[in-house]
């Protein structure tokens, strides 16, 4: 797993403003769908493209376009929805599917509850975007399901990982053979005794969704 810190002033700055314990749940929205808006700049790197001819007022051209088929888009519920406004900004012909995914704050264990996927996702490329990668649990099953069901190249985005986490991810998708980056915002100092990302940012669906 390629693993990618977008280090950037304007990300830094905008995540500083997320992590802060005063930040209200509308400005911790805002700044979730911007810092999207800018990683997505470093997950698309890669993205699919054919070449499109068109015509300028002086001359004809080739420039591109997305290929087909089209990227898909999964964010993790909840909070991965406060990320999706951000991507498809980007990436408008996107389509778009939700896993719901929710963590059991005893066992640290992931636990899908919703699944609203295309069924084939045979050559495509998808994009899983969720705010937080702490044991990395939600984000391995997330990886696995969607090469299980044929996704052929994975970007993960996130705001801010453990760096436990990061290890644990590459352990347990390191036999997939498929491509899989991770895009992320920061790599914290570690997790804390409950699982929490340290400073990080505390319960991002929460604080996204009361
Ligand atoms: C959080 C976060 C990730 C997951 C990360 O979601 O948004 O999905 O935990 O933890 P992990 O790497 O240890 O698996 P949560 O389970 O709190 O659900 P929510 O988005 O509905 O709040």
């Amino acid at each position: 797993m390629r693993v990618i810190v977008a280090d950037h002033p304007l990300i830094a700055h905008k995540l500083t403003y997320l992590r802060a314990r005063e930040t209200d749940s509308p400005t911790f929205r805002r700044l979730a769908e911007e810092l999207m808006t800018l990683l997505a700049y470093e997950a698309t790197r890669e993205v699919r493209v054919e070449p499109f001819d068109i015509v300028t007022p002086v001359a004809p051209t080739t420039g591109i376009k997305l290929a087909n088929p089209k990227p898909l888009v999964v964010p993790i519920l909840r909070a991965g929805l406060g990320m999706l406004e951000g991507m498809v900004r980007m990436l408008p012909s996107a389509e778009v599917g939700f896993l719901g995914m929710a963590r059991n704050e005893e066992t640290l264990e992931a636990v899908t509850y919703a699944n609203r996927l295309p069924d084939d996702l045979s050559g495509r490329q998808c994009y899983v975007i969720d705010p937080m990668l702490a044991t990395g649990g939600t984000l391995a099953m997330s990886i696995k399901y969607l090469v299980e069901r044929g996704a052929d190249d994975i970007t993960a985005v996130t705001l801010l990982c453990a760096p436990e986490g990061i290890e644990a991810l590459k352990q347990e998708i390191g036999d997939l053979h498929v491509p899989v980056t991770l895009v992320t915002g920061a790599v914290d100092e570690r997790l804390n005794e409950h699982g929490y990302i340290v400073p990080g940012l505390g319960d991002a669906g929460d604080r996204l969704y009361g």
